[in-house]
């Protein structure tokens, strides 16, 4: 991969302006403060610092520059990031390859990747047959089959458990990733309809039932390391795209309705795939636009969940549409039933939740009786205290003093007892939550660390002094921070970040150090003593672990090599051969 040019994009882009866009920066001395979209939190724990141009979170830790940000917060791979900046600051990235990144999950992927096209190639086959008239009769054309990546799983019991293991997949692996149980198939005889990760890759599988078995309808992909049902939403990765372009988001029930929509033309559109809407999948929905219209199944439940979702929207300060549909539709057979033209129509009259909820709490109430009618009012009162606009709220209590004959001045005295305290400006505080204690010596080492990021001259002279670390992590991060130092002849935050970005331990040893409160600068003489300080630490540790193999060691010659060199490290002499 071309690392000037990574760096030239990295160089004409401001991660204040980046970030920014994004979240909500409040600058506070040389820095910007923010909510950190990382983690579940309402402080503004997220530090953005334009003079170094990273970003650090002091709760959740998460660290790095404006490519690893894009990447977290759009869910883009380094090469996405790439061309998406490149393309706003005029670097032109056409021709650049970037070589995969390898994880530790690389062989779950493969395994699902290989399922899919395993599945697919099933039900274009002959056992195929069935579950083929299956979907015609639901109207699911090939087209459809195609892009949605639709397969069948057989009846045989362990078909594709063996046709894995023979690919040298252990039975343990694919027990733990789903795809099998008790080293037999998870799934048998159903419709396979892959689950994508945000990024689009299959990280599990929906197999639905196609003839009358009395089985569960859906059977769905466990919890696995890749695939956590409660951080997706089923058509992500599809809608990203699709939802800039509409400038909305259309949120449903289950793939089936959003594959159904797809065949009209609607795109910008997530599935919640039957769980409770869970904090991590509303922050997904509102980065795909700030305009969401739910449409749930027009039943109860629907009704329920469409109630729930859009309380949870307005707590996070958003006001959801809704798009009504008749009792009992979804939006999979009103489109099969009516048509696209019904269907769009009822999206251009999407109510807002404000005017959906009133609706609901309208129903069943008998407006003979006083009492109801009041207490209607006064939840239809309660309901308004959510609205933020005041305008709205004067228009709302002007209508109810109109529909049933009530001076607004009741009316409004009632809101203003109802409506809540505002909840005071959150003051910018940053609490520095430390994972774990750490001890003296480690603090020197990764002060040692930062000051190496920051000084070109202090990694000259830890090269000259030829210090080692006397732990396995610090050594590592060290010897990528000279490496990088003598390729470039300058060391710098952000772009060693890009550097080192697919080597885990690093980045996340880094991340640490970033998060904590290092000092930037320092001096000759006071580096010296650091360098003294964990010399000194690492011979205490060397002399600790001598005398341990001193006590299990019999020989007695070579207990009296040990021995000397035990005392030769008490007295300070180093000529053995070991340094520091
Ligand atoms: N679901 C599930 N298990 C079930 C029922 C539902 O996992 N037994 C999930 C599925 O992800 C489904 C979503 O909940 O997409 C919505 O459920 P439902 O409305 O019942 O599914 P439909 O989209 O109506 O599916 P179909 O039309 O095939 O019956
Ligand atoms: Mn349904």
């Amino acid at each position: 991969m071309n690392n000037e040019l990574t760096n030239q994009i990295r160089s004409k882009c401001d991660i204040v302006d980046i970030i920014g866009e994004r979240i909500p920066l409040v600058a506070r001395g040389k820095n910007f403060f923010g909510v950190c979209p990382f983690h579940d939190d309402s402080n503004p724990s997220l530090c953005v610092s334009r003079e170094k141009q990273i970003y650090t979170c002091f709760s959740c830790h998460a660290t790095g520059n404006v490519f690893t940000f894009i990447m977290n917060y759009e869910h883009m791979d380094f090469k996405e990031t790439l061309h998406y900046l490149g393309e706003r600051v005029g670097v032109d990235v056409s021709s650049v390859r970037i070589a995969k990144r390898n994880t530790k999950f690389d062989p779950f992927y493969d395994a699902y990747q290989f399922s899919l096209k395993y599945f697919q190639n099933n039900l274009l086959s002959k056992a195929g047959h069935d579950a083929r008239d299956y979907l015609a009769s639901r109207g699911i054309d090939d087209q459809v089959i195609k892009e949605f990546e639709i397969g069948l799983s057989l009846d045989q019991g362990d078909d594709l458990t063996r046709l894995l293991t023979s690919k040298n997949y252990s039975f343990a692996v694919l027990n733990q990733i789903g795809l099998s149980s008790d080293n037999r198939d998870v799934y048998i005889d159903r419709i396979m309809f892959p689950l994508y990760d945000l990024t689009g890759k299959v990280v599990g599988f929906s197999g639905r039932i196609y003839r009358d078995n009395g089985l569960n309808k859906y059977l769905n992909t466990k919890e696995t390391p890749i695939f956590k049902k409660g951080q997706l939403l089923y058509h992500y990765h599809v809608a990203r795209e699709e939802c800039r372009l509409k400038k909305s988001v259309i949120v449903m029930e289950g793939f089936m309705d959003v594959i159904r929509a797809s065949t009209i033309g609607i795109r910008n559109t997530v599935a919640l795939m039957g769980t409770a809407l869970t904090h991590e999948q509303l922050q997904l929905i509102k980065r795909l636009s700030n305009q969401i219209i739910l449409c749930l199944d027009g039943d109860d439940p629907g009704v329920h969940a469409t109630l729930s979702i859009g309380d949870m929207l307005l707590e996070e300060g958003v006001e959801a549409r809704v798009l009504v549909l008749p009792n009992p539709d979804d939006p999979d057979s009103f489109i099969l039933k009516q048509g696209k033209d019904k269907f769009v129509n009822l999206l251009e009259n999407a109510i807002t939740f404000n005017d959906f909820k009133l609706r609901k709490l309208k129903e069943n109430v008998d407006f003979r009786s006083d009492e109801e009618t009041a207490k209607y009012i006064n939840q239809v009162l309660l309901e308004t205290t959510k609205v933020q606009d005041s305008i709205r709220v004067e228009i709302i209590l002007k209508k109810l003093a109109k529909e049933f004959d009530l001076s607004y001045n009741t009316l409004e005295m009632r809101f203003r007892e109802l409506e809540k305290p505002k909840p005071k400006e959150v003051p910018v505080v940053v609490t520095y939550q430390e994972k774990k204690k750490k001890t003296k010596y480690e603090k020197a080492m990764e002060q040692i660390l930062y000051f190496m990021l920051n000084n070109d001259w202090v990694i000259s002279l830890f090269e000259k002094e030829r210090f080692v670390f006397p732990n396995e992590e610090s050594r590592l991060l060290a010897s990528e921070v000279v490496y990088y130092y003598t390729t470039y002849g300058h060391i710098n935050i952000p772009d060693f970040y890009t550097y080192v970005q697919d080597k885990e331990e690093v980045v996340n040893f880094l991340n640490d150090i970033l998060a904590s409160d290092y000092v930037e600068s320092t001096s000759r003489d006071e580096l010296f003593e650091y360098f003294g300080v964990i010399r000194e630490y690492s011979r205490t540790q060397e002399i600790k672990r001598l005398t341990n193999s001193l006590q299990k060691e019999i020989d007695p010659i070579e207990q009296a090599r040990i021995a000397e060199k035990i005392r030769k490290l008490r007295i300070g002499d180093n000529k053995n051969g070991w340094r520091n």
